[in-house]
């Protein structure tokens, strides 16, 4: 495991793992042949104007590869969602620039399914917006449900699924935008862990099959340790990249693996000392 990039005139990172540069270069550690899927360069936003000004994010420099995973952790209030809005294009950057090559789809903590709906009818919105004929669509949303193991369930409403269930269908959702781009925003912290190890196991299982890119934001470093290819921490308000990490290990991983463990508590130590650096906000 490898620190990668940490911010200049940051704290040592803590012991043990080799620090392979305190280069304040950005976050480039794509090989040169993988195209950057999302390209953040100097991104800043800034909420209100002058004196009542909120900095969310200060030049924040972050490119995903096309096919990477990467998970952003950051103390609460720090800019994740922040981030993943100006990725989506929810939102205008203050200053710098984002750049995104493919089709984004969100996913957010609430699964966000228009409860009048059946889960069949959330699910090929997309399709229907897409102007899919209803014949086509029906067997689309169906494949799109068994793929994340709610076949047969299409006529039942989300108020009689469990949390779980309403995330996958808020997956399947995202899938049927046939986006290339993921942006999740700690899509399974209402869960109970076994639900969140079964979604884990689904999600990287769709990532492969579908050569997905994912920008995944958790607060839960345990979670993007199971998940990512790499960590990007936060500083806390304003969010920068502190520290990339890293996470070589082989997939699929279990949540509960010493390797996994060990790196999880590399990174929280490094949040920590970001937490003591500026404070709880
Ligand atoms: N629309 C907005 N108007 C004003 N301030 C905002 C707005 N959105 C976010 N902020 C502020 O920007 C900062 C970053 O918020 P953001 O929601 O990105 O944090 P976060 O890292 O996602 O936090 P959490 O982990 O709690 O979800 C916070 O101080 C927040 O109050
Ligand atoms: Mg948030």
């Amino acid at each position: 495991m490898t620190i990668v990039n940490d911010e200049p005139g940051a704290p040592t990172p803590v012991p043990a793992p080799p620090v392979a540069s305190d280069a304040p270069a950005p976050a480039p550690t794509s090989p040169a042949s993988v195209p950057a899927a999302i390209r953040c360069r100097g991104l800043s936003k800034a909420f209100g104007t002058a004196r009542n000004a909120v900095v969310a994010l200060d030049r924040v420099d972050l490119d995903v590869r096309a096919g990477e995973f990467v998970c952003v952790v950051g103390a609460s209030g720090c800019g994740k969602s922040t981030l993943l809005n100006l990725v989506a294009g929810l939102d205008a950057p203050t200053r710098g620039q984002v750049d995104v090559v493919g089709r984004t789809a969100l996913m957010f903590q609430d699964s966000a399914l228009f409860p009048w709906l059946t889960v069949a009818d959330n699910v090929g919105l997309p399709l229907r917006l897409a102007g899919m004929p209803k014949g086509a669509r029906q067997a689309r949303v169906e494949e799109l449900l068994a793929s994340v193991h709610l076949a047969g369930q299409g006529e039942r409403r989300p108020h009689e699924l469990s949390g779980g269930m309403r995330q996958r269908v808020a997956l399947a959702r995202a899938l049927a935008q046939e986006a290339e781009i993921l942006l999740m925003d700690e899509p399974f912290g209402a869960l109970d862990a076994m639900t969140r190890d079964l979604l884990h196991d689904e999600l990287e299982r769709l990532w492969v099959e579908r050569s997905l890119t994912i920008l995944f934001v958790t607060h839960n470093v345990r979670e993007a340790s199971r998940l990512g290819d790499r960590i990007a921490l936060l500083t806390s308000r304003p969010g920068r990249v502190a520290a990339t990490f890293d996470v070589p290990f082989a997939r699929p991983r279990r949540i509960e693996a010493p390797e996994v463990s060990e790196m999880a508590g590399l990174v929280t130590a490094r949040l920590r000392q970001e937490v003591a650096r500026h404070g709880p906000r």
